[in-house]
């Protein structure tokens, strides 16, 4: 997080996407995370906030300063933390989520469960594709095609290793997330419900005309992202899916 003695400035990643540093986490009450939110200016100049973090008087002054928020996706159902604070500030902003969000959270107002028959008015910029045939993770994959950058929640992770206690880095490396060389975590891999819907998903996003990566957990990429992608997965579509667009 950047910040200046009064205010905070977003670290633009691209042109017209943003990132904010959110509060640690604690996964299952223990395991420390870092968090990210992702925000992009579509050409309309309404603001398009992925997994928003919670909203502190700092962070909406420095989203605000950017444009108006007209939509919040959360991009799985475990990443609902922001979406009701920042749609209590901006009752007007559409809210997006993954397609059993709301089963899981029937509290939470959501205006259309992303499926990838959906177009959302964002579809000339923001790509989307829903990972099929995972046995617990929902979870919705985008590309902001102006600046050529994936947006990945929590099938890839790379977390930081600084602040963290040596114990958590021995986990962390054990599920295969620690980080520049961390990728989708182990119990990700081990609960694939259907293995060739997911390997179609991961294919498609793999077809996409990228170059970066921004994740919600840890180091993103600028530059050369196809080629690490396609590392991370190789386990699931082999290696020959990192053909084409490497860098
Ligand atoms: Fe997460």
């Amino acid at each position: 997080m950047v910040q200046t003695t009064e205010e905070m400035k977003l670290p633009a990643f691209g042109y017209n996407i943003w990132t904010a540093d959110g509060d640690d986490v604690r996964m299952f009450g223990a395991l420390p995370f870092t968090t990210r939110m992702t925000i992009v200016k579509l050409e309309s100049g309404g603001l398009w906030l992925h997994s928003p973090v919670l909203p502190t008087p700092q962070r909406q002054r420095a989203v605000e300063r950017l444009g108006p928020v007209e939509h919040l996706v959360a991009p799985n159902k475990i990443h609902s933390l922001g979406i009701a604070p920042w749609k209590a500030l901006y009752p007007s902003a559409k809210v997006w989520a993954s397609p059993e969000f709301s089963k899981r959270h029937p509290d939470i107002f959501v205006d259309t469960l992303l499926t990838n028959d959906v177009k959302p008015p964002w579809h000339d910029e923001i790509d989307h594709c829903v990972i099929d045939g995972h046995a617990f993770l929902d979870e919705v994959e985008f590309l902001h095609k102006p600046s050529k950058t994936l947006i990945i929640t929590d099938f890839i992770q790379k977390h930081e290793t600084e602040h963290t206690s040596w114990t958590w880095r021995g986990v962390k490396r054990m599920v295969g997330v620690l980080g520049k060389n961390g990728g989708v975590p182990l119990d990700i891999k081990l609960s694939l419900r259907d293995r060739p819907a997911v390997c179609d998903s991961i294919k498609t996003i793999l077809e996409w005309d990228f170059e970066n990566l921004i994740l919600a957990h840890g180091h993103c990429i600028r530059g050369g992202a196809k080629r690490e992608v396609g590392r991370v997965f190789e386990w699931l579509v082999g290696p020959n899916q990192q053909n084409g667009d490497i860098e």
